[in-house]
């Protein structure tokens, strides 16, 4: 089978460290919750690509707002994330698969939300083209995730808001600064991949360490 991901496999000890690193900075996930609800109506099914751990995901579910599936490669992150919502006792429907291969019809949600993966993608051409059949006419994608003309500057500000321990937060800067940022895209190299995926429109802003890609079907 061909690799659906780049760089390492996120299954196992380095799933638990991510896990453990990132369960640390819930006020990122507040914030991406608060975009949600800038675009998705309460009672909105909403598709969380690559959810990792399942924080953001367990939060929307948590509101009662909304329908929540996850999808996501990684075994290990599958079932840390149906551990945390079965804790959590809210409903969320985590289900192990490709990005660019999806396990849904056309047109079944009304939202869809991509956060610090989309640069991990084997076939980010494929996983565009997935987003668009999976969403309903009218509704919206949004894909965040690091930009490659990333600042040490931002890299070191937001490590620093993560809360986490010494030799995590060496690692984490490290990889933001080395290898991450060369599997990720500026916003001339997203626009031209966007553009061929046959969204009815599309934004593409730029925060000091993201893109924020905004996709209306
Ligand atoms: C850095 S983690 C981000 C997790 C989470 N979204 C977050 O913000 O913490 C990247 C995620 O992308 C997933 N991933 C990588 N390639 C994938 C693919 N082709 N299809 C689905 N998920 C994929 C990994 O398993 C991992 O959960």
């Amino acid at each position: 089978m061909t690799k659906a991901y780049r760089g390492m496999s996120m299954e196992g000890t380095i799933a638990r460290w991510y896990d453990a690193s990132n369960g640390k900075a819930p006020s990122r996930y507040d914030e991406q919750v608060a975009k949600v609800r800038q675009h998705a109506p309460k009672g909105a099914r909403v598709l969380e690509v690559a959810p990792g751990p399942g924080y953001l995901s367990i939060a929307l579910a948590g509101t009662g707002d909304y329908t929540v599936t996850g999808l996501d490669i990684s075994e290990t992150f599958i079932a840390i994330a149906r551990g945390k919502a079965l804790d959590a006792g809210v409903p969320v429907d985590f289900r192990l698969g490709n990005a660019s291969a999806m396990p849904f019809n056309d047109d079944t949600f009304d939202f869809l939300i991509c956060c610090a993966a989309f640069k991990n993608f084997a076939d980010p051409a494929g996983a565009l083209r997935e987003m668009r059949r999976v969403l309903r006419p009218g509704a919206t994608g949004l894909i965040i995730d690091l930009r490659r003309d990333v600042s040490r500057q931002a890299v070191r500000d937001d490590v620093a808001r993560m809360g986490i321990g010494v030799v995590s937060r060496a690692f984490t800067r490290f990889a933001l600064r080395s290898f991450l940022p060369r599997r990720a895209y500026t916003k001339a190299e997203f626009e031209a991949l966007v553009s061929k995926a046959g969204f009815g429109a599309h934004e593409i802003r730029q925060t000091p360490l993201t893109l924020e890609v905004e996709l209306r079907k």
